[in-house]
């Protein structure tokens, strides 16, 4: 048995006050130090507890979320027929497949936390793990999350509202939405455990929802019996099921970017790298699990729409699931689908969620926000103190605050920034925008690492790889998510231009924040926040040179 627990556990990994030796803090060691690849070693994380099947509910709990309930339908029209559409699903997962055994390599080569935002620093320089963090930080986790949550409202008020709740105003399904987050900042701010149980058990109500659409599919199309017998796809057998494939190469594109959408968050274990026992060994295996289990749910689940639903439907449907429950089971059904699609939403709201705090508190750890980001609880008083001398009764006092089963010693700063920017986002943004923009500036990312895959190859060939793809991995990585951008590029020049301005905008940040302070940093001495309050880094800060 394993304990799912500890795989989000902040309290044991952040306050190690109950292991003994010398030299630690009560924040525990930061999240991204000094790495010397020359070796691959690294002193990080002095509490690994994240096992293998902690890394595979991280990352198909964040998987599965929308997509593959809401992107079918915008996968099929433009794929333009049904044996096409099954083609878009498996490529797309299969390069999200060649991106995560990618991501894998990396992992094992530079086991610390923060994702791309470690290989891009150490590849290309800090500038750019920095330009990764803001975007990441800004909008592309909190962008992310409002996507799922807008997502998740809509298909909870449809399913209490019921079928017409097309005519009720955004405004209900943007104000569930925000309820939604709130529920899962809360849960995760109060305790990680119950942040990570929740997502437990939303990740098996996902799988079972999939398998349900798969076998209800098979029934209906062997039997024939369904509630809305019209409805009814009684073509598709006598159908070829390639009429209609599209020729259009930006077609396809968009396709593959619907699909892609669905398999996106495979990239999320890499942020807990440094807390894996064997990174080497489990990295690889979570993803080489995870991918081949998700495509495989979703090829079927996708088999079980179309033999059950008329290409017009789904073609036009932006809520196939629901209509798929309609025309098997009547009201009911569509009642029982909606439930699924927003309580699977709600569970990669929740892992996201999870996650986003890792990133903003890491990002906090490195000076690159406010350190009051990096704080672990209510108060930046209990982790900044200085570590009292053991057996002491300071100490005994910081052993009881800092108590693993204490509530609410989770990044909750982190948290709240991502929700407040998320909750901006739900009621600002427009979907299309959103998710254009998440396309664009995550596959931009996502590319440079791959790229710095290669590079990492050539210019530290000797560096120890506990885990080596094949080199065909990153180049079809590289050339598709390169195809994508050009796509996506000449389609919406000015959304691709706000995307380069806003990644632009970085750089004096960068400049502000890190540029003058040099590596000095990095090589261990006056890590902020250690035995220090945050405003004491900022005043250290403003007496920079
Ligand atoms: N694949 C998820 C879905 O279908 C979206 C994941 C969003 N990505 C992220 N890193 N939060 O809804």
């Amino acid at each position: 048995s394993y304990s799912v627990s500890s795989a989000f556990d902040f309290n044991s990994q952040l306050f190690p006050l109950s292991s003994s030796g010398a030299g630690y803090t009560a924040l525990g060691t930061p999240n991204t130090p000094t790495f010397d690849l020359g070796t691959g070693q690294q002193s990080l994380e002095k509490h690994k507890s994240l096992t293998f099947l902690n890394g595979l509910s991280l990352v198909v709990g964040l998987i599965i979320g929308s997509g593959v309930f809401s992107s079918p339908a915008s996968v099929n029209s433009n794929a333009g027929s049904p044996g096409a559409a099954l083609i878009v699903w498996v490529v797309s997962g299969i390069l999200a497949w060649t991106g995560a055994a990618s991501y894998a390599e990396l992992g094992g080569a530079i086991p610390l936390n923060g994702g791309a935002q470690v290989y891009l620093s150490k590849i290309f320089g800090e500038w750019a793990g920095f330009l990764f963090t803001w975007c990441a930080v800004m909008v592309l986790k909190p962008g992310s999350a409002a996507i799922i949550a807008i997502i998740f409202g809509e298909y909870m008020v449809r399913a209490v509202i019921g079928a017409d709740a097309t005519s009720a105003s955004p405004w209900i399904n943007k104000g569930v939405a925000i309820l939604g987050l709130l529920l899962v900042t809360a849960l995760n701010s109060v305790s990680t455990k119950l942040g990570a149980r929740t997502s437990d058990v939303f990740m098996f109500l996902k799988f079972v929802g999939l398998l349900a659409i798969t076998v209800t599919g098979v029934v209906v199309a062997t039997t024939g019996l369904a509630y809305d017998k019209p409805a009814l796809s009684i073509t598709w057998r006598a159908t070829n099921w390639f009429e209609g494939t599209s020729m259009s190469s930006s077609e396809w594109a968009v396709a593959l970017y619907a699909g892609l959408w669905a398999y996106d968050g495979w990239d999320n274990t890499n942020y807990v790298v440094g807390e894996m026992l064997n990174p080497g060994r489990d990295l690889p295996r979570t993803i080489h699990t995870s991918l081949p289990l998700v495509i495989l749910a979703y090829v079927l689940a996708n088999l079980g729409y179309i033999f059950v639903l008329p290409a017009e439907v789904i073609n036009g449907s932006n809520t196939v699931a629901v209509a798929f429950g309609q025309t098997v089971f009547g009201p009911v059904g569509s009642l029982l689908l909606a439930l699924v699609v927003s309580g699977s939403c709600f569970g990669a709201l929740n892992a996201t969620t999870f996650t986003a705090g890792r990133l903003v508190y890491s990002a906090g750890k490195e000076g690159y926000i406010p350190a009051l980001f990096s704080t672990i609880g209510l108060s930046h008083h209990t982790q900044t103190m200085r570590l009292p001398r053991r057996g002491s009764r300071a100490k005994r006092m910081t052993r009881f605050v800092a108590d693993e089963r204490g509530f609410f010693y989770t990044p909750i700063y982190a948290m709240l920034l991502n929700a407040a920017l998320t909750a901006v986002y739900i009621v600002i943004g427009d979907f299309t925008t959103l998710t254009t923009f998440y396309g664009v500036a995550s596959y931009l990312f996502y590319f440079a690492a791959v790229v710095g895959l290669i590079v990492l190859r050539v210019t530290e060939p000797e560096l120890e790889r506990p885990y080596k793809c094949w080199i065909t991995t990153p180049v079809i990585f590289c050339c598709v998510s390169l195809f994508l951008l050009s796509r996506a590029i000449f389609a919406k020049p000015l959304q691709a231009l706000v995307v380069v301005a806003f990644i632009a905008a970085g750089v004096p940040l960068y400049w502000w924040r890190v540029g003058s302070r040099g590596n000095s940093r990095r090589r261990g001495g006056g890590e902020v926040g250690e035995g220090e309050g945050w405003w004491k880094f900022w005043r250290r800060w403003a007496r920079r040179g």
